[in-house]
């Protein structure tokens, strides 16, 4: 394997990158205590249970289990093996990579997928290289121009221009030794006749559309004058699928982190402007409507999302339907209002930069206020019975809101548009209410069943197994506590994982190694190990622990221990009465023993 980084290395990576900063360019985290709290990534929940510990540099996840240090973080949550870990951990810490790993390929894509990727970077730097720099892409430039975005921007985006030349793109990409029907597939050439390849961007200013970790994955071309389509986007391909990713969510992250906000646009001349503007938390999505995954992606991020789409018939539409997909997954959304029939390109250019923001984005009104007015175009107001009906929908709506000053807020503007007296609103809004919390209670029977499932809360073990990890988790703070419990019953752990965990934990201090959970972490061989691990290691242990403490721990594991010697008397006996030919005897000797070895599963 060309891939060899030392030991020494991986030790200083580890060591240079600190987990909470890493894990917030994926998961918004809040300090608690001594750790961070937020949404696990690797699992959908609405209330956070993924913790990360800045003083052990590992995370764990209370709600499914996942847990491990920063580079099996990066591993699990880019989906990319160990070495491929490394190299994106040493990229955001800024750290060289030993000499032969820096070339080599990513291993976790396929063959294709990498040619895709290959192919189109070589692309982008070509589009973008021939419309800076010739007489081939001056119209893509000019076009660019007209529409106000400057040389600083463009090379930001890696804005481009395929020419509208026979065979130029796909004799460049042939010379490079891409297979044209690998080509066809990513979306770059299309196929004319007998062996005949075009480029399928042709004509067309392209826009790079880059995944999270800046690569250019996909492209979006706008034709430059009238024509159908207006834009052209890339196929879905193993790099690109568009209902999971934004354009530009690389470049915004870190903005969107630092204001806690992200910006969700319609189109990636919207984006661009915004981010020539200086407004630089936006995203778009890529010609299609927000979906799920997509909210979710973002709610990892942020608690508030304004939406800044068209004022168009559209926009409204898909604005609405954006908002409820966002607040589904537990958003907090607000809506940016332009003027009828404009986008935010548009508004910039007319408006300017200043009056963008301080109109259109720090003037976003709330979900409720938009939906209030949305609402509005099923109805005649001018006539009684429509405003009536409207004044119904409303209140539907009001009543969900659960802060009471909220929903009067709201109610207040009925008031004053319609008329009605605020007794009478809090009434129909009573009358919404009870029916929810009936249709609540309906959901929730059987009663008894319904323990309210907390992830925060330590589950409840056996005690022995309360013993087997608390001294596991003294071990792996302390090498005295490791040999003395090593001494005194090695590695007869009851729980099998338990076992193999304390035989590697005692060959790592042997190799010499100091305790250092997040090392120890990474010299376990399984990811079922790891999570086991990272989950002990969150226990709260204090730092001074008793001596009787550990005696006690140990003599609950030797305790149970007896029970082995018990469980052979019974195998014995089960035996026995299979011979003699009572089957009830036996079956009842099987449930003693199986209910004994249900006890020493980790569950
Ligand atoms: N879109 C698309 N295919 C089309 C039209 C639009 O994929 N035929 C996507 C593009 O991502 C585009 C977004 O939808 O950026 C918004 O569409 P639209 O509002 O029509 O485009 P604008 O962003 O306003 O583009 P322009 O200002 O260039 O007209
Ligand atoms: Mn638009």
């Amino acid at each position: 394997m060309p891939e060899h980084a030392s030991e020494k290395f991986i030790d200083e990576l580890r060591a240079d990158s600190n987990i909470v900063e890493v894990i917030s360019d994926y998961v918004q985290l809040k300090k608690q205590g001594r750790n961070y709290l937020g949404l696990c990534p690797f699992h959908n929940e609405k209330s956070p249970s993924f913790s990360v510990s800045p003083d052990k540099q590992i995370f764990r996840c209370f709600g499914c289990g996942k847990g491990g240090n920063v580079i099996t973080f990066i591993m699990e949550v880019e989906g990319v093996p160990f070495y491929e870990a490394i190299r994106i951990l040493a990229d955001k810490s800024g750290i060289a990579l030993p000499q032969g790993m820096a070339t080599s390929k990513q291993q976790s894509l396929s063959e294709e997928a990498q040619a895709i990727l290959d192919a189109n970077e070589w692309l982008a730097k070509l589009y973008h290289h021939l419309i800076k720099h010739t007489k081939e892409g001056s119209v893509g430039y000019q076009y660019l121009k007209d529409r106000g975005i400057t040389d600083e921007i463009m090379d930001a985006f890696q804005l481009g221009y395929a020419p509208d030349v026979e065979n130029f793109t796909a004799s460049f990409l042939e010379k490079k030794g891409f297979h044209p029907q690998t080509m066809v597939k990513a979306g770059l050439l299309s196929h004319q006749k007998d062996h005949i390849y075009k480029d399928r961007f042709r004509g067309r200013v392209i826009f790079p559309i880059r995944n999270h970790q800046g690569k250019t994955v996909a492209f979006g071309g706008r034709i430059l004058n009238q024509g159908e389509p207006k834009y052209l986007n890339s196929p879905e391909t193993e790099i690109f699928h568009k209902g999971k990713i934004f354009f530009n969510f690389d470049l915004a992250r870190n903005h969107i982190r630092k204001q806690g906000e992200a910006i969700l646009f319609e189109g990636y001349l919207d984006v661009i402007s915004a981010y020539q503007a200086g407004i630089k938390n936006g995203v778009a999505t890529l010609g299609t409507s927000l979906t799920e995954s997509q909210a979710r992606l973002m709610r990892r991020y942020v608690d508030t999302v304004i939406i800044c789409y068209d004022a168009d018939r559209a926009g409204i539409e898909a604005t609405n339907k954006a908002a409820k997909i966002l607040q589904n997954v537990g958003c907090y959304v607000k809506i940016a209002k332009l003027k009828q029939g404009m986008d935010p390109d548009d508004y910039i250019k007319e408006y300017g930069n200043e009056s963008f923001k301080n109109h259109v984005i720090d003037a976003s009104v709330t979900y409720m206020s938009f939906y209030l007015d949305y609402l509005k175009k099923d109805y005649n107001l001018q006539v009684e019975s429509d405003q009536m009906q409207y004044v119904e929908k409303a209140l539907d709506e009001i009543a969900k809101l659960p802060k009471p000053f909220e929903r009067d807020h709201y109610l207040k503007e009925l008031e004053m548009n319609f008329h009605i007296s605020m007794d009478t609103l809090h009434q129909e809004i009573d009358i919404r209410r009870r029916k929810f919390d009936k249709q609540k209670d309906n959901q929730e029977t059987p009663r008894h069943t319904n323990i309210r499932h907390n992830p925060m809360v330590e589950k409840v073990y056996p005690a022995f197994q309360n013993a087997e990890r608390r001294l596991i988790a003294l071990m792996i703070k302390n090498r005295n506590i490791a040999e003395r419990v090593q001494d005194e019953i090695g590695g007869s752990f009851l729980i099998t994982e338990h076992q193999v965990i304390v035989t590697y934990l005692y060959a790592y201090y042997e190799e010499g190694h100091e305790p250092d959970i997040s090392r120890f972490i990474e010299y376990l061989p399984e990811s079922d190990l790891k999570n086991i691990i990272a989950n002990i290691a969150m226990i709260a242990i204090p730092d001074d622990v008793s001596d009787q403490e550990i005696i006690d721990y140990i003599n609950a594991v030797k305790q149970e221990h007896t029970k082995k010697n018990e469980l052979q008397v019974l195998e014995k006996e089960q035996k026995e009465a299979e011979k003699q030919n009572n089957p009830i005897l036996a079956a009842q000797i099987a449930m003693k023993i199986l209910n004994i070895k249900k006890e020493w599963k980790l569950n």
